[in-house]
């Protein structure tokens, strides 16, 4: 398999789609996969991780520069795009184990070709080169340089700006409304004919072409934060070949190798770690939008999805990253302790939706009413608590596997305390002497201010365990031992929803006296297709209809909480009440359902999974509003359900690792690679005869 996505003809249908599905990135810079010929309004995008800015009243979000690769081409007859003139053939490639992107277009006179990537050698730099081709002789005019014009969800966000173009080179920097400088600077060598710069910060070059004659314009481009430098950049060549071989490198080493009847797993898997390998910085304690690199989608915010989700790829993969993941929680500790400040509670109450500074960007009203049109007062960001106990789960799952216990002291014990603290004075002593959380939102957000969410309580009683597993290690010291033992008496007395006579954890307090309603019930009691099922008067929100994996994904993530029995109760009485409204959802399922020998919904649970953003069969808008791109959680979902599923990789207490495990029908063998200290394994497993054999090798690139 060559690892290459094919597309071939244009639909200008798909034009939104295919940015998302053909994009670049590098962890740093997203670059969205469409035509250089596109202006702004076909959602191009150069998306920057970590960079915020709020106009006016409106949300907070990440920022888009402007697009240093647009190209308008002429001929003497006028424009020529895919919108205004036929087009006689086109493709577009993915070349996700090497990360960059081609496409060939074949226009009545002309045949444009592009090459396009986001380095990964120097992750402010991204590079783009164009062919033209005449098919006959004809005079091309080429207008290029940088689009001021940017797509923007909440903009205008930069307040001033300036664009200059001379000597082939075009600079760009301008000041947000936040303040932030940011610059672009970007050169164009052509092959032949000399551009002139105009005064909007753009080039001109005309040119006759004979027939078979070729034209080739070459970008290269770099992002600064701060000021700008003219700098050579290195050579779209040089360039290439660097960023092809270090990004194979990452690629080979992340992939898994299905051997399977079914070919499609393995391109879903493979094209689901590319989605994974461009969120990756290995330089920066900064973390991953729940839309990852695509756009502003959810204001460009951080979410659980990064902890449970997609913080086991990078773990196993590239233990780096994972620790920049987990800085960037410590560094944003402060916000979050502001937030529990804000709200009367003591220690650290993360955002529900994190941006640069840790500062809660979830607002009030998130949803809009299908039928007024007013704002829905939703309490995601008040009431998510579990968020703060997800990132102490997350961490000692890092450092039980990397051994990497010195993130406890640059940050990890002050994570553990305040979170302890912050659910200490959270809870309510209740008549029963244990501790109730009152008033949260589980992951099923369809069910908001609910009592003790079962997931929420258990997950709660862990990261106090884990607190209290860390701060009593015998090389703490006495506050620390203090904290520990604090700590465990609390988790000791934190009410833990049991199982009932059939084996099922009531998701949250009433949860059994709501409405039993089948999902396709509750979907005809919509107003609307756009209807939101939660909120205050939800078509769901009085009925045991829930969004996503809740129980599930209690019982998925502390699998040795709970026996098989207990399990597959669960697994059965919610999964016929689940939405799989979120994109979250699907790869949970798989994970408890491998557990219990349901492996072909399990597969069928994967496959959603995986092929998200191959498929691209999910909603775009939202009363006008873009809220598509990609889905990362889903693709760390079907790499989680690959090695913890699948292969059934245990980390034991002590880092080692193990494997049980279920291969679904029709699957022959895995292979995965993960990295621990200096050491870089390749784990094989194979079945034959309904028998597992397992090898493992020292990789070699
Ligand atoms: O974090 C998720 C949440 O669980 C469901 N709504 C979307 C969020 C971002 O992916």
């Amino acid at each position: 398999m060559d690892f290459t996505l094919i597309k071939k003809g244009f639909f200008e249908k798909d034009v939104v789609q295919d940015g998302n599905t053909f994009l670049l990135g590098n962890g740093h810079i997203g670059y969205r996969g469409t035509l250089e010929e596109f202006a702004y309004d076909k959602l191009t995008g150069l998306n920057l991780v970590g960079v915020y800015d709020k106009c006016q009243d409106k949300w907070r979000e990440s920022v888009n520069t402007p697009n240093p690769f647009y190209v308008q081409i002429f001929d003497s007859g006028g424009k020529i795009d895919p919108f205004c003139k036929a087009i006689l053939d086109h493709e577009a490639r993915l070349h996700y184990r090497e990360g960059y992107y081609e496409r060939k277009t074949e226009y009545p006179n002309l045949i444009v070709s592009s090459t396009r990537f986001v380095s990964v050698i120097d992750r402010d730099c991204l590079y783009d080169r164009m062919v033209f081709k005449a098919k006959e002789d004809m005079d091309l005019t080429l207008e290029f340089g940088i689009e001021k014009e940017i797509y923007e969800i909440n903009g205008p966000h930069f307040k001033t700006s300036e664009s200059i173009s001379k000597d082939g080179c075009s600079l760009f920097f301008g000041t947000t409304n936040e303040g932030k400088t940011l610059g672009l600077y970007a050169q164009y060598p052509l092959s032949k004919g000399e551009a002139e710069a105009d005064s909007n910060g753009r080039h001109r070059v005309g040119i006759s072409l004979k027939k078979g004659e070729t034209l080739t314009l070459t970008m290269q481009a770099k992002v600064y934060e701060g000021s700008i430098s003219e700098e050579e950049l290195v050579p779209f060549d040089r360039a290439f070949d660097l960023h092809k071989e270090a990004f194979r490198k990452q690629f080979d080493v992340s992939n898994i190798i299905i051997d399977a009847d079914d070919p499609s797993l393995q391109e879903t898997l493979s094209y689901s770690i590319y989605h994974l390998l461009i969120l990756g910085d290995p330089d920066h304690a900064r973390s991953i939008p729940a839309r990852g690199l695509s756009g502003q989608t959810y204001k460009g915010a951080v979410f659980w999805d990064t902890e449970i989700f997609l913080l086991p790829f990078f773990t196993l993969t590239d233990p780096k990253v994972a620790r920049r993941l987990i800085e960037y929680r410590i560094k944003t500790l402060e916000g979050a302790k502001a937030k529990a400040n804000e709200y009367g509670y003591e220690g650290a109450f993360y955002a529900w939706e994190s941006q640069d500074d840790g500062k809660e960007a979830c607002s009030k009203y998130n949803v809009i009413d299908v039928l007024t049109h007013q704002p829905v007062r939703t309490y995601f960001n008040e009431k998510q608590i579990h968020i703060s106990a997800d990132i102490p789960y997350a961490m000692d799952r890092y450092i039980a596997y990397t051994h990497d216990e010195t993130i406890l002291a640059e940050g990890g014990y002050d994570i553990l305390i305040e979170t302890s603290k912050f659910f200490m004075s959270y809870a309510s002593l209740g008549g029963d002497g244990l501790y109730h959380f009152k008033d949260v939102i589980g992951p099923d957000e369809y069910h908001e201010r609910v009592n003790d969410n079962a997931f929420t309580n258990y997950m709660i009683e862990h990261s106090l365990r884990i607190a209290s597993k860390h701060l009593g290690m015998d090389i703490c010291d006495k506050e620390h031992q203090k904290y520990a033992q604090m700590f465990a008496e609390f988790a000791d007395k934190i009410y833990l929803p049991k199982p009932n006579a059939q084996g099922v954890i009531e998701s949250f307090d009433g949860y059994f006296q709501l409405e039993d309603l089948t999902v396709p019930e509750v979907r005809s009691r919509l107003r609307d297709p756009q209807d939101y099922w939660g909120g205050p008067n939800g078509a769901a929100t009085k009925t045991q209809v829930i969004k996503q994996a809740d129980v599930i994904a209690l019982l998925a993530l502390l699998p040795n909480r709970f026996s098989n029995d207990v399990k597959k109760a669960n697994y059965d009485y919610y999964f016929p009440r689940t939405e799989h409204g979120s994109s979250l959802s699907a790869s949970m399922h798989a994970l408890l359902g491998l557990e219990i020998g349901e492996e072909k919904q399990a597969l069928s649970f994967f496959k959603d999974s995986a092929s998200i953003d191959l498929k691209g069969a999910t909603k775009l808008f939202a009363g006008g509003l873009y809220i598509g791109g990609t889905h990362p959680a889903s693709s760390g979902g079907a790499y989680l359900d690959a090695i913890y599923g699948f292969m059934g990789l245990t980390v034991k207490e002590d880092g080692e690792l193990e494997f049980h495990p279920s291969f679904p029908e029709g699957i022959f063998s895995i292979q995965a690679t993960f990295t621990q200290g200096n050491k870089k394994t390749t784990y094989t497993i194979r079945k034959t005869n309904h028998q597992y054999q397992q090898e493992a090798n020292e990789y070699h690139d």
